[in-house]
């Protein structure tokens, strides 16, 4: 078992290895909560809902499970209100403590009514994806999305503590997992030139879940994170460049209506296109481009990108996090940095969301 200290204010602790779900009850004595929310969804609790309440039960603290519906469909204000309304009516209070147990539409939804109920009560992430292990459950953003866009409103909340239990990646669909990777690429990129050679040289054994190569990626990954976020807490400057990929593969998860990719696969794809433009504007080294390229195809294939381009394009118009209604790219120079680019030509971002579109 590893852990990270990630120094936000107040600070806290991530517990990464197979089995930290048994750092839980020391945590909880910690917290000394007056009682247990356990938000879940029904697939999660059907895999591990038992060990959870196992290692519940030693601490004889009262605990409560609410589920909510999967998918992202359901990551919605009335579903943080029928979290807040259930909790209200178990006789919740400012001293309970609410484990977000889930992928990371659970751990935003749960993450957001912590942050909300009674203006704010303890929270626990304890990510079952890994997604939401190397990325979703550290930094503190929680939220819902509206019928208007993802993620539109939201709060930020540190949570007291992070549970990445490696072990839940075992009924994780490979899909999901490798969806999951590309994030883990995306910190070797911006920031770890180390961890990226590691998942170049050990690709056979990440892709077969091989407990040590686990550990090391995600543990590299989440050090990636933490730094970054303790450094801009609130992403008004270094926290942009976690977004590396992410301008491109947002406008594709909305041009594509959340549909045909994962958020990891989008992203994968804003990864290749992002390489590609800062090829061409000459901000990244093009051996190094290209050693970024091969490395997402080599955690492939991806699904295609069943959308015109226009469409992306004007997507990308719309994000909520242009300034001014201009497109910031993160460019990596070369692999292990990474630095927000303003006024890049129109033209080479056409032509970069031109070559990764097939429709
Ligand atoms: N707050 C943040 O900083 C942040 C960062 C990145 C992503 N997100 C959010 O995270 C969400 C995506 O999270 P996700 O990729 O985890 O998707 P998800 O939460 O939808 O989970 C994916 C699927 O896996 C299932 N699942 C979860 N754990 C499982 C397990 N151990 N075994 C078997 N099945 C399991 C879920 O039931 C679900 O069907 C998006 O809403 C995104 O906005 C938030
Ligand atoms: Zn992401």
């Amino acid at each position: 078992v590893k852990t990270i200290r990630v120094k936000t204010k107040p600070p806290y602790t991530v517990v990464i290895g197979e089995g930290a779900l048994g750092k839980l009850p020391s945590v909880l004595r910690n917290v000394s909560p007056s009682k247990v929310v356990i938000v879940s969804s029904p697939r999660v609790r059907k895999h591990w809902g038992t060990e959870l309440e196992r290692v519940l039960r030693a601490t004889r603290m009262p605990s409560y499970w609410i589920e909510v519906p999967d998918g992202e469909q359901h990551k919605t204000l009335r579903t943080v209100e029928a979290i807040t309304r259930s909790m209200a009516r178990a006789g919740a209070d400012r001293r309970s403590v609410v484990i977000a147990f889930g992928g990371g539409v659970v751990g935003d939804m749960a993450g957001f009514a912590a942050a909300t109920f009674m203006r704010g009560i303890s929270l626990i992430q304890l990510p079952t994806t890994l997604l939401g292990q190397v990325d979703a459950s550290v930094g503190g953003k929680t939220g819902v999305d509206l019928p208007e866009g993802k993620n539109l409103l939201g709060a930020f909340h540190q949570p007291k503590a992070v549970i990445v239990d490696l072990r839940f990646l075992s009924t994780l669909p490979s899909r999901q997992f490798r969806a999951g990777l590309f994030e883990v690429l995306k910190c070797g990129f911006i920031a770890d030139r180390s961890l990226l050679g590691y998942c170049e040289r050990h690709r056979e054994e990440i892709l077969r879940c091989e407990p040590d190569a686990l550990l090391s990626i995600v543990s590299s990954a989440l050090q990636v994170k933490a730094k970054i976020v303790a450094a801009d807490e609130r992403e008004s400057g270094q926290r942009r460049i976690l977004n590396f990929g992410h301008t491109i593969g947002h406008a594709i998860e909305a041009a594509t209506r959340y549909r045909s990719l994962l958020h990891g696969e989008a992203v994968a794809w804003g990864i290749i296109a992002a390489a590609e433009i800062g090829a061409n504007v000459g901000v990244t080294r093009p051996d190094h481009a290209e050693r970024i390229v091969e490395a997402v195809m080599a955690f492939g294939p991806l699904p295609p990108v069943t959308a015109k381009p226009r469409e992306v394009l004007s997507r990308m118009k719309a994000d909520k996090k242009n300034v001014y209604g201009i497109p910031h790219f993160v460019l990596v120079p070369e692999v292990g940095s990474a630095k927000v680019v303003k006024g890049v030509d129109p033209r080479i971002v056409r032509a970069a969301v031109e070559g990764i579109c097939q429709a």
